[in-house]
């Protein structure tokens, strides 16, 4: 059931909850029917992550991912949203070394598919494409730490920021990408520690994800939250459902029901 005239949760209203220490809540969707859930619960922002890749097309890693199948996947969240921010993955190979190719990338996720907001991995190396987005007027959130499209190079997905030097890197690219004018940042599975200090040093909300809960917020997959998605079990991950085995036994009581001419009954048929 849609909620008639919500306030829209705006960059501004992240803002002012990071003020007043009211914490931030955020969860991913790829498509209309778990956006219409997710926004109907009261989630405050709704991340088309490019984990897409992952969890609905079923790649190892977030690379293959393309920019229409990205604005496929927005285009059915904003139709199921009505009050969360919509923020959409920039995916792989679509802002990198190229800041016009970013505004481009940016631009056509804001047309085609209604969204408030796109994210970027990333500190100084991309700081000239969030700088040409921003200049278009559209909000950028950062992500830093355990940043997946650059999987390849880490060649690991464990923590990340462990030694001071890629510490001391991450706490500089956050100030940056405050300075710069994000509206926001998640910290993906870093010390807890270094999430707190980051979180009191810049202006913009903080949204972590494996980062504690010093931030001003949480983010998590909602395939690996409700239990759909079961081969991926981090430490960070709480799962609030076992859908898998829920979704499983519906299916398997159905087949059973099928077989044996139980359904439909005389009240399911015309
Ligand atoms: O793609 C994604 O789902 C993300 C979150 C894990 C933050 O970037």
């Amino acid at each position: 059931m849609k909620t008639p005239n919500v306030p829209k949760v705006t960059t501004h209203v992240l803002n002012e909850m990071k003020v007043r220490g009211k914490k931030i809540s955020m969860l991913t969707s790829y498509d209309y029917s778990m956006a219409r859930i997710v926004d109907c619960a009261g989630i405050d922002v709704i991340l088309v992550g490019d984990s897409a890749s992952n969890v609905m097309a079923g790649h190892k890693t977030t690379l293959p991912v393309t920019l229409n199948e990205m604005i496929y996947h927005a285009s059915s969240v904003t139709r199921g949203s009505e009050r969360a921010l919509v923020v959409v993955d920039l995916p792989f190979g679509t802002y990198q070394g190229n800041s016009r190719k970013a505004l481009e990338s940016a631009i056509r996720i804001m047309k085609e598919s209604s969204a408030d907001a796109v994210k970027l991995e990333g500190g100084g190396e991309i700081i000239e494409s969030v700088i040409r987005i921003l200049s278009a007027g559209i909000p950028v959130m950062g992500h830093l730490g355990l940043t997946p499209q650059s999987i390849h190079k880490f060649g690991t997905y464990r923590v990340r920021a462990t030694e001071p030097e890629e510490a001391k890197k991450i706490i500089a690219d956050a100030q940056l990408l405050a300075d710069t004018g994000c509206f926001a940042l998640v910290l993906e599975k870093i010390p807890a520690k270094l999430a707190e200090k980051i979180t009191k040093s810049i202006k913009i909300p903080v949204i972590g994800i494996g980062a504690g809960n010093k931030v001003d917020g949480q983010v998590l997959v909602i395939h690996d939250m409700l239990g759909i998605n079961q081969d991926f079990s981090p430490r960070f991950l709480r799962r609030y459902h076992n859908l898998h085995e829920e979704i499983k036994m519906a299916v398997e009581k159905y087949i059973r029901d099928v077989k044996n001419v139980d359904f439909p009954n005389e009240n399911e048929q015309y």
